[in-house]
């Protein structure tokens, strides 16, 4: 399993993303998450920028509509070469076997793809009352995990609270690609369930997802290394 770092380069245009990107001596190339911030700003050519630029990248976009539409749109960023893209779980089983239709190249390679499933900022209550979910919280995660599985997907966007429970209902080799990771003693910001990336290497999450913790410290290189060197034990 290739356990990684991602950083989100959650920046609102191309000149930041780049000032942050060169404090990185030249032969060290993070994996990066570019989200709809910086996607909205800088299009397919800020994508096409960093996969010159040696990056592998995670293309935070989170699909969500009719099959048809998220099928040609996935086409469309299958052709961008990124490593991983993401759609939500909510969309239902038609629209997930869509994208990976969408997704596969001509030569039958495609990014991994992976599934959202409830985002973190959605509580029990927005769930019971406005989603009119009366399914709780955790297992809403995982059924939804389970229909990614099934369909075939390679994964789940999952607080890293979860990630052992979704590796057990879906399978170790099922990917879990988790935000809400803070250095142990630092500074929460909005995140409400959050783990150290040590804790976060041993509770079964592939990937973690690190924004502010590297992008807004005092020295982001060393940061983006502490995470490393903790994540991969
Ligand atoms: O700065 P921070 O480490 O909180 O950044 C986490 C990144 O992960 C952000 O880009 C955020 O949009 C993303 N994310 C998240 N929670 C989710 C899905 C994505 O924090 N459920």
């Amino acid at each position: 399993m290739a356990n990684d770092v991602i950083i989100a380069l959650d920046f609102p245009t191309r000149e930041e993303t780049l000032t942050f990107l060169d404090r990185f001596p030249a032969g060290e190339k993070p994996f990066v998450k570019i989200g709809m911030e910086l996607y909205y700003a800088g299009g397919p050519d800020i994508v096409r920028e960093m996969k010159a630029r040696g990056h592998k990248i995670f293309l935070d976009l989170k699909l969500h509509d009719i099959p048809n539409t998220v099928k040609r749109a996935m086409s469309v960023l299958s052709r961008l070469d990124v490593d991983m893209v993401n759609l939500h779980a909510a969309g239902a089983s038609e629209m997930m076997r869509a994208a990976l239709e969408g997704l596969t190249r001509p030569d039958g390679t495609r990014p991994l793809l992976i599934a959202v499933t409830q985002l973190t900022s959605t509580d029990a209550a927005a769930l019971k009352n406005e989603l009119l979910i009366e399914t709780p919280m955790a297992e809403t995660v995982l059924s939804y995990a389970q229909n990614a599985a099934r369909c075939g997907l390679d994964g789940v966007v999952c607080s890293p609270l979860e990630a052992a429970l979704v590796k057990e209902r879906c399978g170790s080799g099922f990917l879990t690609v988790t935000p809400g990771i803070r250095f142990a003693g630092g500074d929460a910001g909005d995140q409400k369930r959050i783990m150290s990336p040590e804790r976060a290497g041993g509770s079964g999450c592939d990937y973690i997802v690190m924004g502010r913790p590297i992008t807004q410290a005092p020295d982001p290189v060393e940061a983006y290394r502490r995470a490393v060197r903790e994540f991969l034990g």
